[in-house]
């Protein structure tokens, strides 16, 4: 099999409305200016349902339950936006990435780090009030798709809320950070993970799952934010039919699948995007990918496997399902409908509707009619080849050229999505939506001898395959921050992005747009025509989502820092292309301050020539490298180049070269993520693994 530099398996990953009476009052991007009015109180849903009208805090997911990210504070905006200095700095003292928002209530931010460690701070001057560390099970970390990662923490009552990658849901008291309540959501020791931020409605915490790369059954939970109580449970996929249905949604279901999927769990995990209309009682879930991914794999008679991709609208008191709307019927490629939900409305045709919108990996951006599901319109916001368009039913015209049954194909968008969980925001000033998209695409091969192997990966792809291709292969790819117009379904503006996994972005009424990139800036735009007002270096990559609040009526902007997760992990040179390390920080700014921003690692630069020696045959070589990228490039790397947040082994020193069985099978760097093998890999095995990155070592430094 060659061997080549600037291979890249992008395969490899997994991996307003706004209430509208807050908002529709407030259509220009110049508001009146907030004022901190209340004391420290308890959230309630009260709170919750008006949260754009205490615009000082942020205290859920997505700014509002509508999910818009649109802050109504005007303090900085843009003719003063060019004073923005860096307020204070914290370090989450983490190599891992860094996907939260985090939440501020009343002068005090809560905000979540890698391995679900969470932290207080004093909103004006980031000091530590304290920290709340879950322990996490660190032999957990296998079960985990994409960076040890956690996108925030929900409040409610008195109580911080945290799911754990190890699948618990924890309420931590917001006073002292003890845990109040603690339980675990997962089913049997059975490989799910959580990296979503939880949801509060209807005085219930809600919390979905991720798994669906190793083979499970996606389902989202309620519990009562009390007492931590199971309130319902509501499944994405059916299980097994002689077990009988939990609903008649599943048995429904059940008739678009064929074969024996539940042996791999089917997938459908609803790991991120959700959102409230609290007027309609309809809560809304976004649900994932197949396990496997490969639909003749999962379902040999290929139906449209309910509800893969889909979003579904649910009665939050008993978690019902009232409606669902599916993406990507027959979901082949990972293309999951678990980005962030925004609830808007919006007049389309000379007529008001409610709508939901959703730019998922597919590439299309949605509109439904958020009462009933009905389709309105999708357009691809990216370049998209799997699918030549929607029809009117809101049924996608598959590419019949782009079939991967029989023959490998380079298929647009990759697993990484056109977009993905990325947060996102409207500006109902502008009427423009802002997100960062991915012009990428990816080789896609079934593995015809694919069978599950539980508590593994079970994508279903043949990932010998992609060693072989290289990116130049499949044209070019590009990423950029873009301003979509939803009623015209067309992009407004765009500004280029180094590489494909950039910052989520915040709008607000000082007419800006905020966002985060990959090469590590945090940067500040006009929102109506995406000119650069302002920026700051960030000292790491930004992959988050920023917030806005207000403490003493002093506006601050903060955005989470920390290059790393799933596009750093097997983006390989792609990813190295951001020219950043890990480093997990919160950055706050705000008007005339002039901190300096703490300066980040620098790239490790070219490969050195390895001094460390093993005797090996090319054949050991060869299985080294198969072994590879079954067990190890999903975190270091195809072809070992790992994107700047976890160890580039080609770079392994001698010292750890010498204790490198100590490392991968004995577990020794556990606690910072690294999983132990001490099962999967014989001596002979990790043997040749090592001696295939001492090769890749020597190659990468000029050497034969
Ligand atoms: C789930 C992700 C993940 C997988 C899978 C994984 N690693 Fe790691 N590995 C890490 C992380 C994270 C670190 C850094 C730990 C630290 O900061 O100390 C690491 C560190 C290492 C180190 C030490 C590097 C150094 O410079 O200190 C070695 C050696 C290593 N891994 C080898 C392997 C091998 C071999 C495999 C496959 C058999 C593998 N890893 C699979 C995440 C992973």
């Amino acid at each position: 099999m060659p061997i080549r530099d600037g291979v890249v398996r992008l395969l490899l990953t997994a991996c307003s409305f706004g209430l509208f009476s807050a908002c529709t009052d407030e259509r220009a991007p110049n508001a009146s200016p907030a004022e901190v009015s209340h004391p420290a109180a308890a959230v309630t849903r009260e709170r919750l349902m008006a949260a754009t009208g205490e615009p000082e805090n942020w205290i859920s997911h997505g700014g509002d339950y509508a999910e818009q990210r649109f802050s109504r504070l005007t303090a900085i905006d843009e003719k003063n936006v060019g004073d923005l200095g860096l307020a204070w700095s914290f370090d989450l003292r983490t190599d891992r990435g860094v996907e939260a928002t985090p939440l501020v209530d009343d002068g005090v931010m809560y905000v979540s780090a890698p391995f679900n460690i969470v932290y207080a701070l004093d909103a004006a001057t980031g000091e530590q009030l304290w920290t709340f560390d879950p322990h996490m099970d660190r032999d957990w970390v296998r079960n985990v798709c994409c960076g040890f990662v956690n996108r925030g923490v929900a409040l409610y009552g008195e109580n911080v809320y945290i799911g754990t990658l190890d699948g618990r849901l924890i309420a931590i008291d917001r006073n002292t950070g003890r845990s109040v309540w603690d339980v675990d959501t997962v089913e049997e020791g059975k490989p799910y993970s959580i990296t979503g931020a939880p949801r509060v409605v209807e005085g219930k915490v809600v919390i979905g799952n991720s798994g669906a790369d190793f083979g499970v059954r996606g389902y989202v939970s309620a519990y009562e934010a009390e007492t931590g109580e199971l309130a319902w449970r509501t499944y994405t996929v059916p299980g097994n039919p002689a077990d009988g249905f939990e609903s008649e949604a599943m048995e429904r279901a059940a008739e678009t699948w064929t074969g024996d999927w539940w042996v791999a769990g089917g997938g459908g995990t609803p790991w991120d995007g959700m959102a409230y209309d609290p007027e309609l009682r309809l809560l809304y879930v976004g649900t994932g990918n197949g396990s496997p991914y490969v639909r003749w794999l999962r379902d040999p008679e290929g139906g449209d496997n309910l509800y893969l991709s889909s979003i579904l609208a649910l009665d939050p008191e008993t978690g019902k399902q009232v409606w669902y709307y599916q993406e990507t019927p027959a979901e082949s490629w990972d293309y999951t409908a678990t980005a962030p939900i925004m609830l808007v409305d919006l007049e389309i045709a000379g007529r008001l509707r409610k709508t939901l919108l959703h730019a998922p990996k597919n590439g299309f951006f949605f509109i439904l009619d958020r009462t009933d599901g009905s389709f309105i319109s999708a357009e691809p916001f990216t370049t998209v080849t799997w699918a030549l368009g929607y029809d009117e039913r809101g049924r996608p015209i598959e590419n019949p050229e782009k079939d991967f049954r029989e023959r490998a194909q380079f298929i647009r968008p990759s697993p990484y999505g056109g977009h993905s969980w990325q947060p996102w925001s409207y500006h109902p000033g502008t009427g423009l939506v802002y997100f960062p998209k991915r012009d990428m695409g990816s080789i896609f091969v079934g593995d015809p001898d694919w069978e599950y192997k539980p508590k593994t990966w079970n994508m279903g792809f043949d990932t010998a395959a992609f060693s072989s291709f290289s990116v130049s292969d499949g044209g070019p790819m590009t990423a950029a921050l873009i301003a979509w117009d939803p009623v015209a379904q067309r992009q407004v503006w765009s500004v280029p992005h180094v590489t494909g996994f950039n910052g989520g972005t915040l709008a607000t009424a000082g007419g800006l747009v905020f966002q985060g990139s990959a090469d590590g800036r945090f940067v500040a735009y006009r929102a109506t025509n995406g000119e650069k007002l302002w920026e700051s270096p960030a000292s790491t990559g930004v992959i988050a989502g920023p917030i806005t609040y207000a403490v003493d009526g002093e506006q601050y902007v903060a955005v989470t820092a920390g290059w790393g997760a799933s596009f750093s992990w097997s983006g390989g040179e792609l990813a190295l292309a951001a020219g950043v390390r890990g480093g997990g920080r919160v950055l706050s700014f705000k008007l005339g301050a002039d901190g300096v921003v703490p300066t980040g690692k620098p790239p490790l630069g070219p490969v050195p020539k390895p001094t460390f020696a093993l005797e090996s045959t090319e054949a050991e070589r060869a299985q080294g490298m198969e072994l590879f990228h079954f067990y190890c490039s999903v975190c270091h790397g195809p072809m070992a180049v790992a994107g700047g947040s976890v160890p580039d082994l080609r770079h392994l020193p001698e010292a750890k070269h010498a204790i490198f069985d100590e490392i991968v099978r004995g577990g020794l760097f556990k606690t910072h993520g690294m999983p132990a093998f001490p099962d999967q890999l014989d001596a002979l095995e990790l043997h040749a693994i090592q001696a295939w990155i001492l090769s890749r070592a020597r190659e990468s430094a000029g050497e034969r």
